[in-house]
């Protein structure tokens, strides 16, 4: 008992000082996979499954120590809701299958800085304005390009000037997944395992309006909660290059059974989609044009981000596999350095991160994140 108590301790003021390193003893380890298991809820249905995934949770300790070692404490790395996921299950469910950006028709693209925005301030951040909506969670499925493009289009409504919105996610994963993009299925093939925001645009344009989370809720992910959901892929899911599929909305509860026209957000109608450039500084000046912007990133070493600036040693600028919201910019300034940085707003619950947000280096198109900037365009 008293050991018990020193265990959770040590385990409180590492997680409260966020110091670099975890005990990786058994005895240790142990302890907080129980204390962990508590404070994530987390059951498992037998004692086989339990071993496994202690083995998991053990061996990403290991991992978490080696990640706060060789990122020398710029970035600092921890136990989330992600620790009893492998590096691998995390790709597999959480992220989106590795892909390169889609290059567009040059006329998609904004190039220049906008004429308001030439002189770019220290720091800028959406946030603050009160221009961003609450952090959701996704839940353990690959949902994040639907995140990305709804968020994006609630900054867009607000600044048309209507009031603070949030919209429904669920529909544009349970519609799109159905909708022919032309031969360019990527969201349909695999449903929740992702897609691009550029094509799920394309589905708000056709479908003419969104309804709102509230009345559309979010179902997704939430580990097949009884009488919510089951195993009931899109249509046109493709098993071979998808596997099976996670836990999501039953059939009945589906897109065509759900969805309500009545119920779009009256005078809320997307009429086109535009990229922006990767030169980051044009990218700043555009996000303050614009509002917050959809991006996407290699995210495969964000998985036990806690805070600082995101600047990982292993990262790939080509091969993208999340999709987020660019909410901001600023520079993190001491005696010895200054870094840029890009405030980005996830959709892994508020407990993740920066409660809920992650900051990341700016201006050498790491990860990616430059490579794959989009936003919808509203009708006025
Ligand atoms: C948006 O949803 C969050 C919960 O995710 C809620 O706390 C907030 O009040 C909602 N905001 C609006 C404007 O409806
Ligand atoms: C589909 O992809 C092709 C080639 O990548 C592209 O030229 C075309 O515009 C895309 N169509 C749609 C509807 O996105
Ligand atoms: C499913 O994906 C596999 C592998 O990419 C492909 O060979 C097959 O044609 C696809 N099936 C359908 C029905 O699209
Ligand atoms: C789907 O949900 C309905 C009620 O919402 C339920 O009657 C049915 O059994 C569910 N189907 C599956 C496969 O879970
Ligand atoms: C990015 O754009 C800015 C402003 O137009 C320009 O000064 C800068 O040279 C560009 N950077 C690169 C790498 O092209």
């Amino acid at each position: 008992m008293e050991r018990g108590c020193l265990h959770f301790l040590i385990y409180a003021a590492l997680i409260s000082i966020g110091l670099a390193r975890y005990a990786e003893d058994e005895d240790s380890t142990r302890h907080m996979f129980r204390l962990w298991c508590q404070e994530y809820k987390v059951f498992y249905k037998s004692h086989t499954m339990m071993e496994e995934k202690y083995a998991v949770f053990h061996s990403n300790i290991k991992h978490i120590n080696w990640l706060n070692d060789v990122h020398g404490g710029d970035t600092e790395f921890g136990l989330n809701q992600f620790a009893d996921l492998s590096p691998e299950e995390f790709s597999s469910k959480i992220l989106m299958p590795r892909r390169p950006a889609p290059v567009f028709e040059s006329t998609r693209y904004i190039r220049g800085m906008s004429s308001n925005f030439m002189d770019l301030p220290d720091s800028f951040d959406w946030v603050d304005k009160g221009r961003v909506t609450p952090v959701k969670d996704q839940g353990d499925v690959g949902t994040c390009w639907a995140f990305s493009t709804v968020e994006n289009i609630e900054g867009q409504w607000i600044q048309e000037g209507h009031p603070m919105t949030n919209l429904s996610v669920e529909q544009v994963v349970d519609c799109d997944s159905m909708f022919d993009h032309g031969g360019n299925t990527t969201n349909a093939d695999c449903g929740v395992f992702g897609g691009w925001p550029y094509l799920a645009y394309q589905y708000v344009m056709k479908a003419g309006g969104l309804e709102t989370w509230e009345d559309y809720g979010y179902c997704c992910g939430l580990g097949g909660k009884p009488g919510t959901c089951s195993i009931c892929p899109a249509a046109g899911y493709n098993w071979t290059l998808c596997g099976q599929p996670t836990w999501f909305c039953n059939m009945t509860q589906s897109c065509a059974a759900k969805i309500d026209p009545k119920k779009f957000v009256p005078g809320l109608k997307v009429v086109d989609w535009r990229a922006v450039d990767q030169n980051e500084t044009v990218i700043a000046s555009q996000l303050m044009e614009i509002g917050p912007l959809s991006v996407a990133m290699d995210a495969t070493m964000l998985q036990f981000y806690k805070k600082g600036v995101f600047n990982p040693v292993f990262c790939s600028k080509t091969a993208l596999d999340h999709a987020i919201l660019l909410v901001g910019f600023g520079t993190e300034k001491d005696l010895f350095s200054s870094k840029p940085y890009w405030k980005v707003k996830n959709s892994w619950g508020t407990k993740w991160g920066e409660n809920g947000y992650f900051r990341m280096a700016r201006g050498a198109g790491i990860c990616g994140i430059n490579t794959q900037v989009t936003t919808a365009v509203l009708q006025k």
